[in-house]
C-alpha cells in the first residue's frame, strides 16, 4: 500500500485533501491523472450501464434533499455505526472494527486483549496473548484465541477488555449508535427547522424520483433508474486511504421488476452483469470473489444481499453490494409522502408497487482496486544490460489517464518535432494523449509506464525520412513494432471502446 500511495502522489493521481494546512482525514482530492482515471471509470459505467442498454435510463438528483426523504429511508433513525469511546485517550473506536479475545492457559482465564481489524487480526490477538502470558510468567498451554468484535462484548466484559489506544482495560464505554451523516442548515435560520442532510447515498434520488421517470421516461418494466454521484458520511474511522472516506462518489442502479418477478434470477443476474463489468475494465478475475450476507444479518425487507469482494493489499473488502430491497424504499415514501409509487402494468392490467435490485458501488473503490491491481515493480535490463527497477501500472486502455503518449526522439530536430506535434493534434481530438520530448527517450517511457499509459509513439528519422510509420513501444511488454498512422488509429479504437458482451433484457 506505502507503494501505491506514494506513487499516487508523486504522479499526480491522488493528494491529501488540504494539504497545505495539514491534510483533512477522510477527504482526497484527484490530480491531474487521478481525475482522468476516474472520469473514464464513470464514463465507461454510464456507457456500459446507461447508454448501452434499452432498459436503463440515468438520472442526476440533488446532494441536499428534503430532510423528510431521510426519515421515510431509515436514515435519520438507523444509519448509524456502533462507536465506541476510549474515556482515557479520547480516541473512537468502530465497535465492529475493534476485536477482543479472553486469553485462556490452562483452562483458566487469565486476562483479555484487543486490536483494531487489520489484515490477520485473529493472528495479531494470537501474538498479543501470548505477551500476556509471558508478562503474567504462567505456565501451562495457551489455548488458541477466538475473536469478536466488541459488538459482542458482554457487560461483564467491557471493562475487562483493554483499549487498543492505551492497552490497559477500563476506559472502553459501552458501543452507541453514532448516525454518519452531515448535517447542515438550509436557508438564514439555523434552528432545529432549517436542518438538512448531505446525502450518505445517492440511491433515494432514484426512489424519490420514481414516478416522474415513469411518466416522463418511456420506461418499461423492467427497467433501471442509474445515477453517479457524491455521497458523504462521517465515518468514524475513514482508513486505508481511499477506502473508506468521508466525502466519496457512487454508481448506483435501481432495477425495478415486477412484484410476482423472480427476483433471485435478476439479483444473480446482475451479479453476473457487474463481475463482468469489472473484468471488462481489468481487474483480475483472480482477485474478486462473492460474499452472502447471512440471513440473519439482513434488514427485515431484505431478500438478499452479495457483496463483489475485492482482494486489497489491505485484505479481502467489499467492492460492489448488489441487493434485493424488494418494495420497501418505494413503500416507505409513498407512506411519507401521501403519493402513490405505484406502477400499472399494461399486460396484467395489474396496479403495484415494484421490487428492486441495486447495484451500488463506489467509484474510489474501483479507483483503488485498479491501482492495486495494476501496480508492478520489475526488474529489466537497458540497453547496455545494466538491470535497473521499473515501476508499471498495468491499467486497461479503457480507463488509463492518457491512452497513447506522443515523443519526438529529440527536441532539437525541427522536422521529429514538427511532425510529432502534428501527430498529437490529430489525436487529441479524440483522445486523452501526452506530448513529451524532455529527456532521454527511455526516461520519457519510465514517466508513461508510471500512469499506465499503454501506448507510446516515437517519431523518429524513419518516420520523416521513410516511410511515415512510427515506432509504437507497448508498456505491458515494452516491444516495440512500426506502425502507421492508420493503423494507430484503428488500434486506439478498438482498445478504448471495447465494450462488454451484454445481454438485452427487452
Ligand atoms: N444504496 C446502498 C448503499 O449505499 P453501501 O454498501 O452503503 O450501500 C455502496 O454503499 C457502495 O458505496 C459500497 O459498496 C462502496 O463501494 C461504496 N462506499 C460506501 N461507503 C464508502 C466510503 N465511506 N468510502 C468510499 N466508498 C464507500
Amino acid at each position: 500500500m506505502d507503494a501505491i500511495v506514494a506513487l499516487a502522489k508523486r504522479r499526480g493521481f491522488i493528494f491529501q485533501s488540504s494539504e497545505i494546512y495539514g491534510g483533512f482525514n477522510g477527504f482526497f482530492d484527484y490530480g491531474p491523472v487521478g481525475a482522468e482515471l476516474k472520469k473514464n471509470i464513470r464514463d465507461c459505467w454510464w456507457a456500459d450501464m446507461v447508454r448501452r442498454r434499452e432498459d436503463t435510463v440515468g438520472i442526476e438528483t440533488s446532494i441536499i434533499m428534503h430532510p423528510k426523504v431521510w426519515e421515510a429511508s431509515g436514515h435519520v433513525a438507523g444509519f448509524t455505526d456502533p462507536l465506541v469511546d476510549c474515556k482515557v485517550s479520547k480516541q473512537r473506536f468502530r465497535a465492529d472494527q475493534l476485536f477482543f479475545a479472553v486469553v485462556v492457559v490452562n483452562d483458566q482465564p487469565i486476562g483479555y486483549v484487543s486490536a483494531l481489524e487489520s489484515v490477520d487480526t485473529a493472528a495479531t490477538l494470537q501474538g498479543m496473548a501470548e505477551s500476556l502470558k509471558r508478562r503474567k510468567a504462567i505456565q501451562g498451554v495457551l489455548a488458541p484465541i477466538v475473536a469478536k468484535d466488541f459488538t459482542e462484548a458482554t457487560a461483564e466484559e467491557i471493562p475487562l477488555i483493554p483499549s487498543p489506544a492505551t492497552g490497559e482495560p477500563g476506559s472502553l464505554t459501552a458501543p452507541r449508535g453514532f448516525n454518519m451523516m452531515f448535517q447542515t442548515n438550509v436557508g438564514a435560520m439555523t434552528d432545529g427547522s432549517s436542518v438538512a442532510y448531505l446525502r450518505p447515498e445517492t440511491a433515494q434520488g432514484m426512489f424519490v424520483d420514481f414516478k416522474n421517470v415513469v411518466d416522463t421516461g418511456r420506461v418499461k418494466l423492467p427497467f433501471g433508474i442509474a445515477q453517479i454521484g457524491k455521497s458523504f458520511r462521517n465515518e468514524i474511522t475513514p482508513r486505508n486511504f481511499i477506502f473508506r472516506s468521508r466525502e466519496f462518489e457512487q454508481m448506483e442502479m435501481e432495477y425495478f421488476i415486477s412484484e410476482d418477478a423472480d427476483w433471485a434470477t435478476a439479483h444473480r443476474e446482475w451479479i453476473e452483469w457487474c463481475k463482468h463489468w469489472l473484468l471488462s475494465i481489468g481487474l483480475p478475475a483472480a482477485l474478486l470473489s462473492e460474499y452472502d450476507h447471512p440471513k440473519a444479518k439482513l434488514a427485515f425487507y431484505s431478500k438478499g444481499t452479495t457483496d463483489i469482494m475485492f482482494q486489497y493489499p489491505f485484505g479481502v473488502q467489499e467492492l460492489w453490494g448488489i441487493a434485493a430491497r424488494g418494495n420497501y424504499d418505494l413503500t416507505q415514501h409513498a407512506t411519507a409522502s401521501g403519493k402513490s409509487t405505484e406502477y400499472f402494468d399494461e399486460a396484467s392490467k395489474k396496479k403495484f408497487v415494484p421490487h428492486v435490485i441495486e447495484p451500488a458501488v463506489g467509484v474510489d473503490r474501483i479507483f483503488l482496486a485498479v491501482l492495486c491491481a495494476g501496480y508492478a515493480e520489475e526488474e529489466i535490463k537497458d540497453e547496455k544490460g545494466n538491470v535497473e527497477k521499473r515501476t508499471v501500472l498495468r491499467l486497461s486502455p479503457r480507463i488509463a489517464p492518457v491512452k497513447v503518449a506522443v515523443l519526438p526522439l529529440l527536441k532539437n530536430k525541427e522536422a521529429l518535432v514538427g511532425r510529432a506535434r502534428d501527430l498529437y493534434k490529430k489525436l487529441q481530438r479524440r483522445y486523452a494523449v501526452f506530448y513529451d520530448e524532455a529527456g532521454a527517450i527511455g526516461r520519457r517511457y519510465r514517466r508513461q509506464d508510471e500512469i499506465g499509459t499503454p501506448w507510446c509513439v516515437t517519431i523518429d528519422f524513419e518516420t520523416i525520412e521513410k516511410d511515415g510509420t512510427f515506432t509504437l513501444r507497448e508498456r505491458d511488454s515494452m516491444q516495440q513494432r512500426r506502425i502507421t498512422e492508420t493503423e494507430l488509429f484503428a488500434l486506439l479504437e478498438d482498445a478504448v471502446t471495447e465494450h462488454p458482451r451484454q445481454k438485452r433484457r427487452r
